[in-house]
C-alpha cells in the first residue's frame, strides 16, 4: 500500500513516515521544505520537493505514483506568527488544501488522515475536552485548522472522499532511534526551549505567568509523544482502509501537567537544576488543557506507549543533547 505523505519532512510528519516504512508500507513525500528538513526525510522514501499550492505539481505526484491515502500535514502550526501574519495562514493552510483536495477528487484518491489540533477548541467549556465539545478557535492557526476540517467535511458529501481529522494535544518527544527529532526554527515549544539550558544554549528558562487557576498557578497541558501520534495515523488510515466512515479523535494523555511540573521532571532527566522565572503570562495561552482520547481507543484501538513525562523528556533529551542545533549543524 503506497501512502502520500505531505509535510514529510517536519516534525510529526517524519516520525509518522519511519513508523510506516518499519510497518511495511511504501511512502512517497512532498515536502516544500519551509519548515521541514532535507535530513528528516527517511531515506526509503520517495521525495518530491514541492508546495501543495501548486495544482500541476500534485497532479503530477498523483499520476506518476500509485496513491492508495494522503497523511496531511502540510501546513504552518505556530500559533503567534498566525496572529501576526493571518494571510499566511490562510494560504499555506486553506488553499492548500483547497488544491490538494480538488487534485485528490481528480484522481479518485478517497481516503485522507489530517493533523489538526486542540487549537480548535479555543478556551474549553469542560475538562478533558471530547470531540463534541464547542469549537471556538483563539488564534488564526486554530481558526484555519478548524476551516480545513469543514473543508473536508464538504468535501467529503460531495465527492467520494472520506476523512479522518486528528486533534492533537502537546506533541512532544522524540524517536527513539535517535535519527529524527523536534527542530523548529524559531523555536516556541516548551519542552526542546527547557532542554536548551542544560545543552549550554539558554540561561534559564521563562514560566509564562504564575497566577492562573491551577494547582500550581502555571498552564496545565497534555503532553503526547510523537510516535503515539505517528501511531494513531497509521490506525486511522488502517480505519479508512476499513470502510470506516469520516471521523474527529482526540490524541492526548488525558493526563495535565503545570509548566512547573514539566521543569522538574526535566530536571530529574538531565540532572541538570534548570534555573526558571517566572515571567507575565503568554497572550492567548488557555490555563488548562487536557484531552479525552477515549474515542481514539475505542474506535480506533489506540494505546499510547508513551505515559510517563519523565520518558517522553528522556527521549527528547537524548536527540537534543546529539543534535543540539537540529538537522542545520549535520
Ligand atoms: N511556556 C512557558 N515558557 C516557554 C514556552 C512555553 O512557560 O518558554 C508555556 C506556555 O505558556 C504553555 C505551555 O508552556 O502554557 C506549553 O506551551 P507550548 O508553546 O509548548 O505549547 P502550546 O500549549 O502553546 O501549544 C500547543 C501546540 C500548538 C497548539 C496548541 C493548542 O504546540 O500547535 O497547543 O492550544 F495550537
Amino acid at each position: 500500500m503506497r501512502i502520500l505523505v505531505l509535510g514529510g519532512a517536519g516534525y510529526i510528519g517524519s516520525h509518522t513516515v519511519y513508523e510506516l516504512i518499519d510497518e511495511g508500507y511504501e511512502v512517497v513525500i512532498v515536502d516544500n521544505l519551509q519548515t521541514g528538513f532535507r535530513k528528516a526525510v527517511h531515506p526509503e522514501a520517495v521525495f518530491y520537493e514541492g508546495d501543495i499550492r501548486n495544482r500541476k505539481f500534485m497532479d503530477s505526484v498523483f499520476e506518476k505514483e500509485h496513491i492508495d491515502g494522503v497523511i496531511h500535514f502540510a501546513a504552518s502550526s505556530q500559533v503567534g506568527e498566525s496572529m501576526r501574519d493571518p494571510l499566511k495562514y490562510y494560504s499555506n493552510n486553506l488553499c492548500g488544501t483547497e488544491v490538494l483536495l480538488e487534485s485528490m477528487v481528480a484522481h479518485h484518491v478517497d481516503k485522507i488522515v489530517f493533523s489538526s489540533t486542540a487549537a480548535t477548541y479555543g478556551e474549553p467549556e469542560n475538562i478533558p475536552i471530547v470531540e463534541t465539545d464547542r469549537t471556538l478557535p483563539t488564534n488564526c492557526y486554530g481558526e484555519t485548522k478548524l476551516s480545513m476540517e469543514k473543508m473536508f467535511h464538504w468535501t467529503s458529501l460531495a465527492h467520494p472522499l472520506r476523512f479522518v481529522s486528528l486533534r492533537y494535544f502537546n506533541a512532544c518527544g522524540a524517536h527513539p532511534n535517535g535519527k529524527i527529532g523536534e527542530a523548529h526554527n524559531p523555536e516556541t515549544h516548551l519542552i526542546p526551549l527547557i532542554l536548551q539550558v542544560p545543552n549550554n544554549q539558554r540561561e534559564y528558562i521563562s514560566i509564562f505567568g504564575n497566577d492562573y487557576d491551577t494547582k500550581d498557578g502555571t498552564c496545565v497541558r497534555d503532553y503526547i509523544h510523537v510516535n503515539d501520534l505517528a501511531q494513531a495515523h497509521i490506525l486511522a488510515m488502517k480505519y479508512l482502509c476499513d470502510g470506516g466512515e469520516s471521523s474527529i479523535f482526540n490524541l492526548g494523555n488525558g493526563v495535565g501537567f503545570t509548566v512547573k511540573e514539566v521543569v522538574e521532571a526535566a530536571r530529574r532527566v538531565t540532572k541538570h537544576p534548570i534555573p526558571a522565572k517566572e515571567e507575565e503570562r503568554r497572550a492567548g495561552d488557555p490555563s488548562t488543557l487536557i484531552a479525552s482520547s477515549e474515542k481514539a481507543k475505542r474506535v480506533l484501538g489506540w494505546k499510547p506507549q508513551y505515559a510517563e513525562l519523565e520518558t517522553i523528556i528522556d527521549t527528547a533529551w537524548k536527540w537534543h543533547k546529539a543534535h543540539p542545533d537540529g538537522y542545520q549543524a549535520e
